[in-house]
């Protein structure tokens, strides 16, 4: 049997109609550049979000590089974790700020939020929290911190649309990012990425700011960019908005037949009992990693690894000077982790094939 580690052609079959009207409703009204369909997908994923406020932007990287830009955050260093995508970081030091990296809890494989104290430096000015593979990081320790530092806080929520922490939607804080990404629990076809808010003033800055920094065409107030989510992926997210929910529960439920059936087999995720986790991946601790990852791969099973290399140790960031042993519990589960086939359509029997698999190559 051959299995996908996503699957988006499957999750089109189902909603092949209303995606096709979407996008003829935009080719027929021709606004192409911040048409109504984008204001309307705002005005529904600020209120999927518990927000106020939602701008939509060309990427995930871009809301958080133009969150970190609309702030005024200059000339410090910003905490966050290494064991993210590349983006966290890039949008950190395309605003000329420097990373600072706090090892991971490996349980959870978020920030651990007893080693932040340990990096805040005089020059510290914000922390990015990454809520990764669909889990909510511990939030209320960080909140502490944040506040206790006079720090900001902005949640990188670009795996994990719908998550919850103590029953609320992230982000649980005031500023949250969120990329659509195909292959993300609420996906584009296409890039394109949302900063979500109550704050109403930075709302408005950052509806300029993606738009060559104009409130009024032709009228720059400041020195802007082009970032805007199209309005045909905005068409098609408005529709693929109303199944995000239930997707998430399959999500859920297939992850819930993986722990069931690996639990004796190798790590499966450690949820924190505080979160709802949307499972953006289901990542697994194993022995023998590579050898299980090629036996897999025989098989026609496809995985991933998320992500081998940890930031602080790619040959981009060198000039940081970190060395490997900086950042152990990082260092140690990217050897480990083992991302499965996650997605909502996924079936039971692919999940029993992929797990009898796995035990087929512990008993050998
Ligand atoms: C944790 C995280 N941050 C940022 C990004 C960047 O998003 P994008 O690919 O839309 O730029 C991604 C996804 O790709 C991500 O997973």
């Amino acid at each position: 049997m051959k299995v996908n580690f996503v699957d988006l052609k499957k999750q089109y079959e189902n909603i092949k109609k209303e995606i096709t009207e979407a996008i003829n409703y935009t080719i027929n009204n021709t606004s192409f550049i911040l048409g109504k369909e984008v204001e309307e997908f705002e005005k529904n994923f600020a209120k999927f979000c518990g927000k106020e406020y939602a701008i939509g932007v060309a990427s995930g990287t871009d809301a958080l590089k133009l969150v970190i830009k609309s702030l005024d955050i200059k000339d410090g260093e910003v905490i966050t974790t290494s064991n993210t995508f590349i983006a966290t970081a890039l949008a950190i030091t395309d605003n000329n700020l420097k990373p600072v990296f706090v090892d991971i809890n490996p349980d959870t494989y978020n920030i651990d939020v007893n080693k932040i104290e340990d990096k805040i430096s005089k020059n510290t000015k914000a922390i990015i929290v990454v809520h990764l593979y669909g889990q909510p990081a511990d939030m209320d320790k960080i909140i502490e911190i944040a506040d206790k530092h006079n720090l900001k806080i902005i949640e990188d929520c670009c795996q994990a649309h719908g998550a919850e922490y103590r029953g609320k939607r992230v982000p649980i804080t005031d500023i949250g990012c969120f990329s659509f990404y195909p292959c993300k629990n609420l996906g584009a076809y296409g890039d394109g990425g949302m900063i979500v808010t109550n704050d109403k003033e930075l709302n408005k800055k950052l509806k300029a700011m993606r738009n060559y920094g104009s409130e009024i065409k032709y009228y720059h107030d400041f020195i802007g960019f082009n970032s805007r989510l199209d309005s045909i992926q905005a068409g098609i997210l408005n529709v693929k908005l109303k199944y995000l929910e239930k997707w998430n529960n399959q999500r859920i439920k297939n992850a819930k037949l993986y722990d069931y059936l690996l639990k004796d087999i190798v790590e499966t995720p450690k949820i924190d009992k505080n979160v709802k986790s949307v499972y953006h991946l289901y990542v697994i601790k194993c022995k023998k990693r590579d050898e299980l990852q090629k036996f897999l791969t025989e098989n026609e099973i496809s995985i991933g690894i998320h992500y081998p290399i940890p930031i602080h140790i790619q040959k981009a960031y060198s000039y940081l000077s970190y060395k490997e042993g900086d950042l152990p519990e990082t260092e140690k589960v990217a050897k480990e982790i083992l991302s499965l086939p996650m997605y909502p359509e996924l079936t039971e029997d692919e999940i029993r094939y992929i797990c009898d698999k796995i035990k087929e190559f512990y008993k050998k």
